[in-house]
């Protein structure tokens, strides 16, 4: 860690990290929090180098929103599922048959994908950017957990699922909720919305991983049955260190988020290796939706 800590100031270097990566990540890093955070975190530093703990999606989203700076990733095979669980046919085809059509991304997906979308979005603020847009008919991609529990939430619009999903949520069922009640019938249930629908319909809250963590820290209750990746335990238990957690068994966890390690982030401080690049044209469009999400989740 002290390795780090010198290399970083040698760079001008920030270390940013989601709440799902190891806790020694999340612990030496500057910026820790959810995807929106993280997406914003970056912009705000005069730093050169960034190095992102994470998956790829976050690192190309910082190096859109960053041409200038160096973008380095501590394990460039850390890739999520879902940012490819989307077809640029079916977009085309939904474009063809809705002269309004906004294609709206979560932020968990490609460049290429936000590329052929009007707006991003991450858990955080899906809603509030549905509900601001204009259009009425919305192709939302690549997860149709989050698109499913958007629609709900904004039943004025004519919002199309895709069929992506994160494999860790999905794993988490309504019967882990209903075991996990009877053994802590005290307990509220957080989850997030990447999680199915029979999931969130027992939730007590649903919200994006900043989002449960503020909930927590809020609310009077002691125990929590939480449904989503089990990085975030560092923080809640950090903040709340009278309360329980528990965690679906041997499900939340995201193999990809936990390839991120401090050795590894070391060693592309010290090379620069595994540095994003993105082609010149694609960034010109994939960084549209981005900063229109920054625009209207202001
Ligand atoms: P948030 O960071 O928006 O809560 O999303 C969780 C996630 O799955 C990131 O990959
Ligand atoms: Fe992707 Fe799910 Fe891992 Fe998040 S937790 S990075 S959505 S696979």
């Amino acid at each position: 860690m002290e390795e780090i800590r010198q290399k970083k100031k040698e760079k001008n270097a920030v270390i940013l990290a989601h709440y799902y990566v190891n806790d020694e990540l999340q612990a030496i890093a500057d910026y820790v929090g959810d995807s929106f955070y993280l997406a914003k975190a970056a912009t705000g530093t005069n730093a050169d180098v960034v190095v992102f703990c994470g998956v790829s999606f976050m690192g190309e989203s910082v190096k859109l929103l960053n041409p200038e700076k160096t973008v380095l990733m501590p394990d460039a095979a850390a890739d999520c599922p879902m940012a490819h669980m989307a077809k640029v046919e079916r977009i085309r085809a939904y474009r063809e048959q809705y002269d309004d059509l906004a294609v709206v991304c979560y932020i968990n997906s490609t460049a290429e994908l936000k590329s052929y979308s009007d707006v991003c979005v991450t858990s955080s603020n899906a809603v509030k950017i549905v509900r601001a847009l204009p259009n009425r008919n919305i192709y939302f991609i690549p997860d149709g957990n989050l698109g499913r529990y958007v629609a709900g939430q904004v039943p004025e619009k004519n919002v199309i699922l895709n069929d992506g999903y994160c494999p860790v949520h999905k794993a988490m069922t309504a019967g882990f909720i209903r075991e996990a009640r009877k053994k802590h019938p005290a307990a509220q249930v957080l989850a997030h919305p990447e999680c199915e629908e029979g999931v969130l319909a027992l939730a007590d809250a649903v919200g994006s991983t900043a989002d449960i963590i503020r909930y927590a820290k809020e609310s009077d209750c002691k125990e929590f049955i939480v449904c989503t990746e089990e990085g975030v335990a560092f923080r809640l238990r950090g903040d709340n260190p009278d309360k329980s957690f528990y965690f679906p068994d041997g499900c939340a966890c995201c193999q990809d988020m936990k390839m991120n390690t401090l050795e590894k982030l070391l060693h592309v401080l010290t090379t620069g290796e595994n540095a994003v690049e993105l082609d010149e044209a694609l960034c010109r469009r994939a960084v549209l939706p981005l900063e229109r999400m920054l625009e209207l989740a202001k």
